[in-house]
């Protein structure tokens, strides 16, 4: 299905759904996903120095320094593919990164549509990070119980082996939403004042959530066809 160029955000906390929202987006109106936490995964895995020391802040769920983030995302938005819509799934998630994001879209010409915020609470967020698994080789996620993989630990689409994110030990995952609730959620508020934030019930079976979002963007008139 054929959009105008929409730009979306992601929010909401640590495993509501959000990768696995933005694939299925991504797919269904032809845009860029944009997920921060996959780039500097990418980045870790290469073994580089910068990689590095992006393992250390997100190894122990804490927020890797806004100024790396931010050159990051809005390099990556200034390549010809980011032209027809991106969606950015973790980004901002500061308050200082939601003014760059605005400031590097106004410089631009571009403009924020939609803030998809994905609501779950923290014992959904508990069990689907616990249980998620992720393709090596092509990064689709699963879950052992909610989406799992036909052949254990088998990726379904290439075959790839899966694996258990480091930071989603229950330690982590138990920072992670402290400093979900400390950082991000004041941007809630933040988009919600401009107009931007639809909020969805992530614990919906992700196809209903999807259907949700293409109401929405039906109404919002982002739709072609
Ligand atoms: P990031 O990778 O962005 O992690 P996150 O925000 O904690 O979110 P997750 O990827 O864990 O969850 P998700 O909402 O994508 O859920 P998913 O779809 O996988 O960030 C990682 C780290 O990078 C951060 O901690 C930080 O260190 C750093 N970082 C990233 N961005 C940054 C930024 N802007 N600033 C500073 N630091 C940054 O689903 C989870 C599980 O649930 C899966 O197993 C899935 O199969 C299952 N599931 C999903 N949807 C459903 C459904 N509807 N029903 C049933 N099960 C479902
Ligand atoms: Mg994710």
């Amino acid at each position: 299905m054929e959009t105008k160029s929409i730009n979306i955000v992601l929010l909401g906390p640590p495993g509501a759904g959000k990768g696995t929202q933005a694939e299925i987006l991504k797919d269904a109106f032809k845009l860029l996903h944009l997920s921060t936490g996959d780039m500097f995964r990418e980045e870790v895995k290469a073994g580089s120095e910068i990689g590095k020391k992006l393992a250390e802040y997100m190894n122990k769920g804490e927020l890797v320094p806004d100024k790396i983030v931010t050159d990051l995302v809005i390099g990556r938005m200034g390549k010809p593919d980011a032209k027809s819509g991106v969606i950015l799934d973790g980004y901002p998630r500061t308050g200082a990164q939601a003014e760059s994001l605005d400031k590097a879209l106004k410089d631009s010409g571009k403009r924020l549509d939609v803030v998809l915020y994905v609501n779950t609470t923290d014992e959904v967020v508990v069990k689907r990070l616990s249980g998620r698994r992720i393709c090596k080789a092509c990064g689709k996620i699963f879950h052992v119980v909610n989406m799992p993989s036909k052949k254990e630990n088998v990726c379904d689409i290439c075959g790839g082996e899966l694996y258990q994110r480091e930071d989603d030990k229950p330690a982590t995952i138990k920072n992670r939403l402290e400093v979900y609730v400390k950082s991000t959620k004041d941007l809630i508020k933040y988009y919600r004042d401009k107009g931007f934030l639809y909020e969805f019930d992530g614990g919906m079976q992700k196809e209903d959530l999807f259907k949700a979002v293409k109401a929405l963007f039906n109404k919002l008139g982002l739709l072609n066809k």
